[in-house]
């Protein structure tokens, strides 16, 4: 069993882009500037954007964080982002979601000037993804293709089951894998809260891919000998023989479904540091002028 490794793999692409921002910066005299707004108090989105700062100080680029109040108006909000679309200097802007209730959160996403939308969220980018056009590609599936990448998993012919169709990971996941390139070329089941017979279809798949939001969802009888099962979910569960209080799971039952799989992403350590190299590359990329030139 392989145990595929998204704190290292982070970390080489973390090198990466480091070594490409010096080379930049010694050049032309630009630094990548990544800005994020984060609306109100919500802990974990809080710990995310933290994250996403620190990795941002990391690898050399400047960062800019702009932080409203739970109650801002939509209208303060679009405001926001409308000045960020405009200041020549920033290369990305993402808008930490979720949003408070009041807030229209299409209203919002669909404001990010697309050049900028380093999260993939716009109808812009999600269009030219769909078409396999240059486009920035979701955080975190794109963290996963490039997982599957490096670790040379075939793709090709292979079912790919996708558990999960959110905006931000089951939906993109499951048109990236059943796209013309590698990885892609799979025959993808898209599978959702109105999926019959979901442990079946599961246990057909050379692919599994969770994404459903709840701890220890996917077992082991649900998962094909061999198979290679990617987990995007995190949860904090009480546990008292953790300095914390507290300790990490994902989507998947770890132990039973490792005895099985061929490979599998651990929580913590897996997709989730994958998703912020992920944004810094998309960064980087803005910087650059690679997507929409
Ligand atoms: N909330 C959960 N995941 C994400 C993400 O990738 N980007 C943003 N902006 N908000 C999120």
């Amino acid at each position: 069993m392989v145990l595929i490794d998204g704190k290292k793999t982070s970390q080489d692409i973390k090198n990466e882009i480091a070594f490409r921002v010096a080379e930049i910066k010694a050049k032309e005299g630009k630094i990548p500037h990544l800005a994020a707004v984060l609306v109100g108090s919500d802990g974990a989105s809080h710990t995310y954007v933290n994250a996403k700062v620190k990795a941002c100080e990391e690898v050399g680029f400047k960062s800019t964080l702009v932080r409203l109040d739970a109650d801002v108006s939509e209208e303060q909000l679009l405001k926001a982002v409308e000045d960020i679309n405009n200041d020549a200097d920033i290369d990305g802007l993402i808008v930490q979601l979720p949003l408070p209730k009041h807030i229209s959160v299409d209203k919002v996403t669909n404001k990010i000037k697309p050049e900028k939308d380093v999260d993939g969220f716009t109808p812009a980018n999600v269009g030219r993804m769909t078409l396999n056009w240059p486009a920035y590609v979701a955080a975190t599936p794109y963290g996963i293709i490039e997982l599957l990448k490096r670790y040379e998993i075939e793709t090709a012919g292979k079912h790919c089951v996708v558990i999960g169709r959110s905006h931000i990971v089951g939906s993109p996941m499951s048109i990236l894998m059943g796209r013309n390139g590698y990885p892609g070329n799979a025959t993808v089941t898209l599978t959702h809260s109105k999926t019959q017979n979901l442990p079946e279809i599961c246990r057909s798949a050379d692919i599994l891919i969770v994404a459903i939001g709840k701890p220890e969802f996917v077992t082991g009888d649900m998962v094909k000998p061999g198979a290679v099962v990617i987990d995007v979910g995190i949860h904090r569960v009480e546990d008292a023989s953790k300095k914390s209080g507290f300790r990490l799971i994902g989507d998947v039952k770890f132990q039973e479904v490792a005895e099985k799989a061929s490979a599998i992403t651990p929580v913590p350590g897996g997709v989730g540091p994958m998703t912020i190299a992920a944004l810094l590359y998309n960064t980087l990329q803005s910087a650059e002028k690679k997507v929409f030139g």
